[in-house]
């Protein structure tokens, strides 16, 4: 059974490991020098490295080369476009670099209102609310809207921060497989007769690291069926998908809580969530992730505004986008390498063990291709991955030079 229960989890790791406890002649920061040498020997390091972007192309210089980023969420090139920036300055310029206090305090200008209103009206929710990132509205909304009487059921890829959330809310958490939903209706069977409060089903429209969808009809279907709410996270599909690219939760009725993200095809910075007015409401009373932080800066929100009003109008940059999408799925499939159910603009490249996965990674670096290596704990083991994304913005030459570079790799 794929039954998480956070607090037997800790407790049986800490059984695990006697060392954990206190030793008055260990060093104190000796935890951290185990892990990160556990994460060295099993090759799941991460380092930071610094980048220069050359603006409005899809080059970047890393470490003094010159490379062609294939990890960058900006689906349509927004991050660059001379109207958002225009936005961003000139409402920095009128309204300051910060908005210098939390909403409920001094720093819900007109502006935010305003932004709230825009959205609501773009992607005909009830009610539109801000949040400062997308890992921030789903760590603090879920955890706000579940406890320790509810039940969580999660698609088993779902992004991080959903799961976050579920464990900071101490609802019994459980996971069905994969998009499956006959896995799924056995949970919510399970449940009928049980005393919890509320059952909350969380999926993602495009998942992050497959890039393949959820059905959203027959998650809406079952949700109803038994009486449970549904939370989708829409963040790599809006500004890409659905209907001038207002996503894929756009239009559809059933859905409680609709995540967006504007960090991604909206090139800025920020997120959203739509919901019902009592929903806000709640939520603007019980959500600490929204009552205790600043509000977005105000050079966000206009840039955000801006792209808000953009976005709708670029079905060329989409057409493109899909272009390149099919190009790139369609070659890396003949070289015969699997790219599992990739149905966006986000490309797995399924290498498995992680090991290789880091070689190959750095081949493509070599070849001037930037495309990040996805290992464990994102993945699942044995489940590594060279994770593309494209945009718009990238060429067919740049295109060619990817395709390029997984050939030869493909002859070694
Ligand atoms: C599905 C999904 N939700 C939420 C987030 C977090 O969004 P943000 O980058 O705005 O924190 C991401 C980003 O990685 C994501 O892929």
């Amino acid at each position: 059974m794929n039954l998480i229960q956070p607090g037997h989890l800790i407790r049986k790791t800490r059984k695990a490991q006697p060392y954990n406890n206190v030793q008055p002649d260990q060093p104190k920061q000796k935890f951290i020098t185990d892990a990160l040498q556990k994460r060295k020997e099993e090759h799941q390091f991460r380092s930071l490295k610094g980048i220069d972007p050359e603006a409005g192309s899809m080059k970047v210089i890393r470490e003094g080369k010159e490379l062609i980023n294939f990890c960058s969420n900006d689906y349509l090139g927004l991050a660059t476009h001379p109207k958002v920036i225009e936005a961003a300055t000139v409402y920095t310029q009128k309204y300051g670099a910060g908005a210098t206090a939390s909403r409920l305090v001094s720093g819900n200008f007109s502006i935010h209102e305003q932004l709230e209103e825009e959205l609501k009206n773009t992607f005909g929710f009830d009610a539109a609310m801000l949040f400062n990132t997308g890992f921030q509205a789903n760590t603090t909304v879920i955890a706000a809207l579940a406890d320790r009487n509810s039940l969580i059921l999660a698609d088993r890829k779902i992004h991080n921060s959903m799961l976050q959330g579920s464990i900071l809310s101490r609802a019994e958490l459980k996971r069905f497989h994969h998009n499956d939903y006959a896995h799924l209706e056995q949970q919510l069977k399970s449940a009928e007769g049980k005393e919890y409060n509320r059952i909350w089903i969380l999926t993602e429209t495009v998942f992050s690291m497959d890039g393949d969808r959820n059905d959203l009809d027959k998650l809406i279907c079952l949700s109803e069926q038994y009486n449970a709410l549904l939370f989708s996270d829409d963040a790599h599909a809006i500004g890409v998908l659905g209907e001038k690219g207002l996503g894929l939760n756009h239009g559809k009725e059933g859905i409680d809580i609709s995540v967006g993200t504007f960090g991604k095809a909206f090139g800025v910075f920020g997120a959203f969530i739509g919901c019902s007015k009592p929903m806000k409401e709640y939520l603007v009373n019980h959500c600490p992730g929204f009552i205790y932080t600043t509000a977005l800066p105000p050079g966000v929100v206009g840039a955000i505004s801006k792209t808000l009003n953009l976005v709708p109008k670029m079905d060329d940059q989409r057409d493109e986008l899909l272009r390149n999408t099919a190009y790139i799925k369609a070659e890396l499939q003949a070289l015969g390498f699997n790219t599992a159910d990739s149905d966006s603009q986000i490309i797995p490249v399924i290498i498995g063990d992680e090991k290789d996965t880091m070689n190959l990674s750095g081949w493509l670096e070599e070849q001037g291709i930037w495309a990040s290596a996805i290992r464990p704990p994102t993945v699942q083991q044995g489940l590594s991955r060279i994770r593309i994304t494209l945009t718009a913005k990238h060429t067919k030459e740049q295109l060619n030079r990817l395709i390029r570079a997984f050939k030869e790799w493909g002859k070694r």
